[in-house]
């Protein structure tokens, strides 16, 4: 019998077209906002921000953003339930790391006493700043596990999703300024329901590269 895991994973797919009839429950919402806030990253630094567009007005920003390329993820801004920027902090500091580790006193993870010891692993920070500040490379990174424990957890609540690098950067970046505050938008994800006469990838089977392609065991 194949595991629930794997059944899940099979199953998810890149949606090609939405039900817009079907939106995802409240009590869903919840649950993957959660395990994205629970998602792990280098040093816990958590440079990211997840911003989810749901309004009809929000949507329509987006939607405006589509006129010079990626026109086949159009259609998705209306009839997916959510569309979920992942945003990163280009240019994270000392100071952002200050927030993580002042969490974790509230948290009662780190003692008052430990502070400044806590700020001990920001070398993982330092190895990864240009001399510029430029942390783009190290943070985009830890986005994308946030993307991919959310692509697992959509497989898992039986959530359809489109993960898209097909989104117009620039002119994203500008007409969310106000809510990005600086963090850079690279991708966004669609989330809903696969329509279940049109969206032809969910009829397709899965295909991955052999185990002996990717894995290497010594
Ligand atoms: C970071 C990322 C960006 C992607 N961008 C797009 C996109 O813009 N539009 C799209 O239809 N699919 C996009 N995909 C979907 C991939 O093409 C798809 O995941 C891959 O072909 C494997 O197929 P599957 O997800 O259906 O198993 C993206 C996937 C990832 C992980």
């Amino acid at each position: 019998m194949t595991h629930p895991i794997i059944k899940d994973l099979t199953n998810r797919h890149a949606v090609k077209k939405y039900d817009p009839t079907r939106k995802v429950p409240q009590a869903d919402l919840d649950i993957l906002y959660e395990a994205m806030r629970l998602s792990a990253s280098s040093i816990n630094s958590q440079p990211w921000k997840f911003i989810v567009l749901e309004s009809d007005e929000a949507k329509t920003r987006l939607s405006n953003t589509f006129v010079n390329m990626h026109h086949y993820n159009l259609k998705h801004v209306f009839d997916s339930s959510q569309i979920i920027l992942f945003a990163y902090n280009p240019k994270y500091t000392r100071e952002d790391y200050a927030k993580v580790v002042d969490k974790g006193i509230t948290d009662k993870r780190t003692t008052l006493e430990n502070r400044e010891a806590a700020f001990g692993v920001y070398l993982f920070a330092d190895l990864n700043t240009s001399e510029t500040g430029d942390t783009s490379a190290w943070t985009k990174a830890q986005t994308y596990l946030a993307l991919g424990n959310t692509l697992h957890v959509l497989a898992r609540l039986n959530i359809d999703s489109t993960p898209m690098e097909g989104i117009d950067i620039d002119l994203v970046n500008k007409e969310f300024s106000a809510e990005l505050a600086g963090y850079q938008c690279d991708t966004a994800l669609a989330i809903g329901y696969s329509h279940p006469e049109e969206d032809f990838n969910a009829k397709l089977p899965k295909s991955r590269l052999a185990m002996e392609d990717v894995f290497l065991r010594i």
